[in-house]
């Protein structure tokens, strides 16, 4: 077993900096350590190279307006080049910043009929039109599904992913105009409601169901899943999310049933953090998802 791990330390799809060291804070908190623990050998290319913010200018602005859609969607596609070239035995764990990163992670391992489970307070389903922001993290999940600027839609060349092969959990956060697209397009989305009221074994058990045909799965981790209180080290942090347990549960159902074949890991924020604890929580997840066992 083989995880390649890919940095891209970049911000530009975020309202606030900081997220552009998720990938040091993430390597720091001994990713690959806990990884060849599970008896996979790690191959680290290092990070993308992703333009400084300082030598951008200012570009966009709500309503309808795009921050940084330029550099974002060449570094997307520079990562939707990169990860086809992996051997397909080959896992991929690509490192954010922010959740616009997942326009380039997606496109780059998708095949065949590609499921995508991502993992979120938010639903990060806005267009242009709707984003009250601009801010283009907002939006990935829906360019991925064929919505919004054409600019990111066509990243990486892909299909649009079918809506019945996408799950969204963790859910709290949607914005209105975002809300009346989500529920028209057709994804599936487990919010916080839903697994306070059938607990993560029955969530995880539907999703794991609804993608019994899919060829690979990708999993898009969004570390303000977390309850902040458990994940302080994020930009974006939302009230009433996972506890520890919860999120450790869910990776370790998804790891049992055997059907992940790529993972991102993002919106980490050391500025915003505690001493590291929110990427070393996103390792120890990762581990859980990866196969790690209590006993
Ligand atoms: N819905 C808000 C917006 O569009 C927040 C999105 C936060 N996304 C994230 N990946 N943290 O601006
Ligand atoms: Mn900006
Ligand atoms: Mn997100
Ligand atoms: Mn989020």
């Amino acid at each position: 077993k083989q995880a390649v791990i890919v940095g891209v330390p970049m911000d530009l799809g975020a309202g606030r900096r900081g997220v552009d060291m998720g990938p040091s804070a993430i390597r720091y908190a001994r990713l690959h350590e806990a990884i060849r623990a599970l008896d996979y050998t790690v191959l680290d290319l290092g990070d993308l190279e992703v333009p400084v913010v300082e030598t951008l200018k200012k570009n966009g602005g709500a309503p309808g307006g795009l921050h940084h859609l330029e550099p974002i969607r060449s570094t997307c596609e520079a990562l939707a080049r990169e990860l086809p070239i992996l051997d397909d035995a080959a896992l991929p764990v690509v490192l954010g910043g922010d959740h616009s990163i997942s326009m380039g992670s997606v496109r780059g391992v998708q095949r065949g009929r590609t499921g995508l489970i991502w993992i979120d307070a938010h639903a990060d389903f806005n267009t242009p039109e709707t984003s009250p922001s601009g801010n283009i993290h907002g939006m990935p999940l829906a360019a991925l599904l064929g919505y919004g600027d054409d600019r990111l839609v066509r990243i990486g060349g892909g299909a649009p992913l079918e809506p019945q092969d996408v799950v969204l959990v963790g859910v709290r956060s949607v914005d209105p105009g975002e809300r009346e697209l989500l529920q028209q397009a057709g994804v599936t989305v487990y919010t916080m409601k839903e697994i306070d009221r059938m607990g993560v074994p029955t969530v995880a058990a539907n999703v794991i169901a609804q993608l019994e045909r899919v060829e690979r799965v990708h999993v898009s981790f969004d570390a303000d899943v977390l309850d902040p209180t458990v994940a302080p080290g994020v930009g974006t942090p939302v009230p009433g999310g996972l506890t520890y347990r919860e999120a450790h549960l869910l990776m370790e159902l998804l790891s049992d049933a055997g059907i992940v074949t790529s993972l991102d890991l993002v919106e980490v924020n050391p500025i915003l953090d505690e001493k590291n604890r929110t990427a070393e929580i996103v390792v120890e997840l990762a581990a859980s998802l990866l196969g790690k066992k209590i006993l």
